[in-house]
């Protein structure tokens, strides 16, 4: 496999505001390239596959935990939060990652677990030993553990409280999700200060930003739910000024799986921002739910009800990642309705979710990847594609939780599928070898040689979304149609956020969801009325919209239709 880098990198561009237009790509350093044939992915592994990601046109890598850690929450159980954990490489592996990214204008954003850390911390053996101590009150610590039983159980599958009982200090202490994970307490003015040197730590290092794990958790009280509650809110106005004013340009993505105001609240005002970035939790499900049900009702609502945020801060809109598929942010009827259609066996569920790949979920049906894919990279925000999904991998529900979908990446039909040279039984996770999804036929290298494959599509969005800004930058209007299986909106990039060299552009998205071919009316609102309409592949035009904005489309079953208007009033402007 060939994907000679050119041979000048062009490094790292500059622009405060790179994420509004980057194509993120999350990758489990341990599932993507074993380049020691330990069993393990490693940093170098990595470092190896970077000429694919440029490939592929990732502009961004988003790494989940790499830190010390003894792995029993794949990583987010954190140990010490300044050492890489050492098979997956060293501190001099991570700066040569990120300069070798940087030479290929990627950026790195890596995962900060700021919540809680594993029982097995430094500070955590000190604060149930000392509780006089310097770390004493680094957690949240209780006579009883009948306070705050209002506060919910996250991880429903294996934890019954939010409360632990610890032997040695003969206290109980509080944590959000397994037991070995405590909470910091917040309330601990140290606490801030150490997590302030941890980021300084990594962004002297050169990574591109965080994403803020599980961040609505950070403060709880004895009356609120624990979660955005309004202390956690000030901390990140601080934390985002300490960035802006020591570290411009790097980013913060909230990890935060709330209803559409809540999320949005958490990128602040434009007074006083929070992070630049949050992902949508809301629209994810509901994309799933229009597949199957072929009604877009839902996703139109939750569509029209995210689109305003403070300027320059970006939505991360993503189909799956290395969680469940979570289904906390739907109606109760949603819910059942997602697991009859996606999860009918019960090993597919965990806690408020189900816990398989993309592929998998849509039966492996071309049609609706594209139409999913499709509708991912043109939502207002940034996509956040996950390692695998780009050539239809397959998942394994035998392995437990949410490792069912954390297996080696597929490079190749060979020994366990090119990821690594080791014994077969050594791999940190067998490779998956399922009828439909074995690595022998799913995988890189064959996906390469089929001009027609998965792997070709996908990189050839990316690059039509890459090429076109207003699928990074640009407004975002809903527009109504006449059908409940169809969703269209308009993509809109005022002369305001072109960069020299672009012009301002107005593209028409339009989904069909139903199973059957469908005509679609709609009527394009009066600032959006154009006399010319364009498909922006191949450029065929599409007969003119009346004078009143009328159009009506014929389109095939789970298709998709990006169209460009050209004399759009205003954009003209
Ligand atoms: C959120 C992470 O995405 C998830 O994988 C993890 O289990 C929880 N935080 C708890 O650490």
């Amino acid at each position: 496999m060939d994907f000679s880098p050119p041979s000048v990198h062009r490094g790292l561009e500059h622009d405060p505001q790179w994420y509004r237009r980057a194509v993120f790509y999350e990758v489990m350093v341990r599932a993507f390239y074993d380049a020691d044939g330990d069993g393990v992915g490693d940093i170098p592994g990595l470092i190896s596959k970077l000429d694919y990601l440029e490939w592929l046109g990732i502009d961004a890598l988003w790494l989940p935990p790499f830190y010390s850690s003894p792995l029993r929450d794949g990583g987010y159980d954190v140990a010490d939060f300044r050492q890489v954990l050492p098979e997956f490489g060293t501190i001099d592996d991570f700066g040569e990652l990120v300069s070798q990214a940087h030479a290929r204008n990627m950026r790195i954003v890596m995962d900060l677990p700021l919540n809680h850390t594993s029982v097995e911390h430094a500070w955590f053996v000190s604060s149930r030993s000392d509780p006089q101590g310097p770390y004493g009150d680094y957690y949240v610590w209780s006579d009883t553990d009948k306070i705050r039983e209002q506060i919910r159980v996250i991880f429903t599958d294996t934890e019954e409280s939010n409360w632990a009982f610890d032997s040695v200090r003969r206290q109980f202490y509080f944590h959000r999700f397994f037991s070995h994970q405590p909470d910091l307490n917040y309330h601990n003015p140290k606490v801030h200060d150490e997590i302030h040197d941890i980021a300084r730590f990594w962004l002297d290092m050169g990574v591109d930003g965080f994403r803020l794990d599980a961040v609505p958790y950070l403060y709880e009280s004895d009356e609120g739910s624990g979660e955005s509650e309004p202390e956690t809110h000030e901390f990140l106005e601080r934390f985002r000024a300490f960035i802006d004013a020591e570290f411009p340009g790097r980013v913060l993505i909230a990890e935060a799986n709330q209803w559409p105001r809540e999320v949005a609240a958490y990128l602040g005002t434009e007074e006083k921002p929070q992070c630049h970035m949050a992902f949508d939790f809301p629209i994810m499900p509901r994309i799933f739910y229009a597949l199957r049900s072929q009604q877009t009702a839902s996703l139109n609502a939750v569509l029209k009800e995210t689109t305003e945020v403070p300027s320059g801060a970006a939505w991360g809109v993503f189909l799956r990642n290395h969680d469940e598929l979570t289904l906390e942010m739907v109606t109760e009827e949603e819910r059942q309705a997602l697991y009859g259609w996606y999860a009918y066996d019960p090993r597919m569920r965990v806690n408020v979710g189900i816990r398989r790949r993309l592929a998998p979920l849509l039966d492996n049906s071309r049609s609706e990847l594209q139409l999913a894919h499709a509708l991912l990279l043109s939502l207002a925000g940034s996509p956040f594609l996950y390692y695998g999904d780009e050539i239809g991998m397959g998942d394994n529900i035998w392995l437990e939780d949410r490792d069912s979908s954390r297996t080696p990446m597929q490079w190749t039909p060979d020994r366990n599928a090119g990821f690594s040279s080791a014994d077969a039984g050594k791999l940190f996770l067998p490779v998956v070898q399922s009828l439909v999804y074995n690595y022998q036929s799913a995988n890189v290298e064959t996906q390469l040689a089929q001009q027609a494959s998965l792997l070709h599509w996908v990189r050839t969005m990316v690059h039509v979304r890459k090429n076109h800004p207003v699928f990074g930058v640009g407004s975002m209007t809903v527009v109504p149609t006449d059908s409940p299986s169809a969703l269209a909106f308009i993509r809109d990039m005022p002369a305001s956020e072109c960069r020299p060299g672009e012009r301002p552009e107005t593209v028409l998205c339009v989904y069909s969801f139903s199973h059957n071919p469908l005509a679609v009316s709609l009527t394009l609102p009066e600032e959006f009325r154009a006399n010319k309409v364009t498909d922006v592949f191949g450029g065929s035009t599409f007969p003119a919209p009346s004078e009143q904005g009328h159009i009506t489309l014929a389109l095939p079953p789970q298709s998709f239709y990006w169209l460009s208007l050209a004399g759009v009033k205003a954009s003209v402007t």
